[in-house]
């Protein structure tokens, strides 16, 4: 029997509500086998978390895999104290873990066991300080690498707290900055160095770790992750999602309505899939009417995905460029992506024009330029074509499009 699915709810789906990705998974469970540190590279939305909570699920008869997320952290005693707090499940790790940490617990009223995670958290960082989360951090991993079974560490946005921490202050990327983010990133490499083979760490983020070190000149510090480039799906996984989805729901697809959807995507990464479906669902349900055919799609498509829900959810990519760019430096990354959603397909002579109007070569010269190229391709904006760079996504072309084109002049 065909396969149903139930439809993404929250942020990450693991068991029934996972699609696909088979390969992924065997090579990703391998290259763990094999006992390496792997660096999952992809854009926004391509269920990178999702990836790492699954095969979390199937590996852990295997494997001790402990899910670290940095999302909300910005400076290493955060992070040590979180990776304290991820043994809390692993009962024998946990017994040690709270040695280590035995001088914070004297000052917990009724023993650590009878308080909260959060307060257990706040203790934690509040016994951890520039001076000793090296030496508490070396110990966690000796604690790991003695583990019986041996420990995957899936550490989740990452590149979050690195960037933070680059741009700690109002300083903006200082060199204490990038000195703190060097010590860090150092101890993290020595320690997967040393418990090769006991530990694996995978690291992941929703921005990408690779760009951000490079721009502080700190790339060697992730030499040992071997990348593992995850790809969108392709056209016959989400067609079959669409279909498993619409199984579910009991919603019939009528003649080439599935492939109308994926085509109108072409890039099919597997948030934007589940969003589309959602829209399917809902025009459905309101008009109760269970058929979806292909030629209501490309209004739906207008209307939906291009509309206010898809407003909210591109909007995050706008607002990230000022993660990674400078104030300055962002009319002209704008105006980039203006002009490509616009025209198609951004060209070398179009981009010095755009440099002249917006920045100047001396503010922004050769070397910045292509940086920021480099960015936005690494980020899931551009891929480069032989004419030029052109976006990776029809979704995010169509909805800056609609978003900027108004008041903005074209080049080409
Ligand atoms: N394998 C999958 N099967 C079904 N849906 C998926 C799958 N992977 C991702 N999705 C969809 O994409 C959404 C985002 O997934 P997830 O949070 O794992 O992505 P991410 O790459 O970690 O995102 P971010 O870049 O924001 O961290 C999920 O809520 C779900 O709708
Ligand atoms: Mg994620």
């Amino acid at each position: 029997m065909d396969r149903k699915l139930r439809q993404a709810q929250g942020n990450w789906v693991d068991g029934e509500r996972f699609w696909g990705r088979e390969v992924d998974i065997r090579i990703l469970t391998r290259l763990v086998d094999d006992g390496a540190h792997i660096s999952i590279v992809a854009q926004r939305r391509m269920g990178k978390t999702s990836l790492m909570k699954e095969l979390a699920r199937l590996l852990s008869d295997r494997y001790i895999c402990l899910y670290l997320d940095l999302q909300k952290e910005s400076v290493p005693t955060d992070a040590i104290a979180e990776l304290a707090l991820v043994l809390k499940p692993h009962n024998p790790l946990w017994e040690k873990g709270k040695r280590l940490f035995a001088n914070i617990w004297q000052s917990v009223s009724g023993g650590v066991e009878e308080v909260s995670c959060g307060e257990i958290g706040i203790k934690l960082r509040a016994g951890l300080d520039s001076g000793n989360w090296m030496d508490k951090g070396d110990e966690l991993f000796r604690i790991l690498s003695k583990s019986e079974k041996p420990v995957l560490l899936m550490i989740d946005e990452l590149p979050l707290m690195v960037n933070r921490m680059l741009r700690a202050g109002d300083g903006g990327m200082t060199r204490e900055n990038i000195r703190q983010v060097d010590r860090f990133m150092s101890w993290l490499r020595k320690n997967s160095i040393e418990h090769q083979g006991k530990v694996r760490i995978m690291l992941s983020g929703s921005i990408g770790l690779e760009p951000v070190l490079h721009q502080a000149g700190l790339s060697a510090v992730i030499n040992n992750y071997q990348p593992y480039d995850l790809k969108p799906w392709d056209h016959e996984s989400a067609a079959g999602c669409l279909t498993a989805l619409a199984s579910y729901e009991e919603i019939v697809f009528d003649d080439h309505a599935v492939l109308r959807m994926v085509e109108k995507l072409g890039c099919c990464i597997p948030h934007h899939v589940q969003l589309f479906f959602a829209c399917v669902f809902n025009y459905c349900m309101h008009r109760r009417v269970m058929h979806f055919s292909a030629e209501e799609v490309d209004d739906l498509y207008e209307t939906e995905m291009l509309g206010f829900r898809g407003h909210a959810e591109m909007t995050h990519y706008e607002e990230r460029l000022s993660m990674y760019f400078e104030k300055e430096r962002l009319p002209l990354v704008k105006a980039m992506l203006t002009e490509t959603a616009v025209t198609g397909v951004l060209t070398r002579a179009v981009i010095l024009e755009l440099r002249e109007e917006y920045a100047s070569q001396a503010g922004c010269p050769d070397e910045a330029l292509d940086e920021m190229l480099r960015i936005l391709q690494h980020d899931g904006y551009f891929t480069k074509k032989d004419e030029g760079y052109v976006y990776e996504s029809n979704l995010l072309r169509d909805w800056w499009r609609k978003a900027h084109e108004e008041f903005y002049t074209r080049r080409a």
